[in-house]
């Protein structure tokens, strides 16, 4: 079975990292699929973020990461996918991925949309948090993968 995990990504963090080794375990392979959300300003370009998402998984065969334009939907059944995956946080993120998953249902009702919930420690965690910790000059030990977390400091402070 495959899946497709979207999100911005931007960048990757280690709740995400989580859920892509999570979601891993139970399918035959997963597409990591990073797209722009049209209501955020992306501080990566979607070839930096698949960059980052690379060096952080590592050369597995059962994961592949690449963008994808126009519908979720759309891209999902181009794939073969029978569901997207998406991680949750918190109520606040209920909403939004309640309104996106029949969204999905309605443009393609065969892909099913699932829900796994973060592990606890990455509750608090968000790309957006990285950014605004980084921008200004704080610590992101431990919530980037480490070794591209160089690579966002350096964007996120022109070093
Ligand atoms: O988790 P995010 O960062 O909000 O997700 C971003 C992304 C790109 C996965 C999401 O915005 C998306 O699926 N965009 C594609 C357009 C689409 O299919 N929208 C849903 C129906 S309106």
């Amino acid at each position: 079975m495959i899946l497709v995990y979207p999100g911005s990504f931007d960048p990757i963090t280690n709740g995400h990292l989580d859920i892509i080794t999570r979601a891993a375990c139970i399918c035959d392979k997963l597409i990591v699929a990073v797209g722009n959300n049209e209501n955020k300003k992306p501080a990566f370009t979607v070839e930096e973020r698949i960059d980052l998402i690379k060096a952080s998984v590592g050369n597995r065969e059962d994961i592949k990461v690449t963008g994808f334009t126009g519908l979720l939907a759309d891209f999902a059944k181009r794939e073969g996918a029978r569901a997207v995956i998406k991680g949750l946080r918190a109520m606040s993120d209920f909403e939004y991925e309640f309104q996106m998953a029949l969204l999905n249902k309605t443009l393609e009702p065969d892909l099913e949309t699932l829900f796994m919930m973060t592990s606890v420690h990455y509750s608090y965690l968000s790309s957006s948090a990285v950014k605004e910790i980084a921008r200004n000059g704080g610590n992101i030990d431990g919530l980037v993968p480490e070794c591209i977390k160089d690579r966002i400091v350096e964007k996120l402070t022109c070093r």
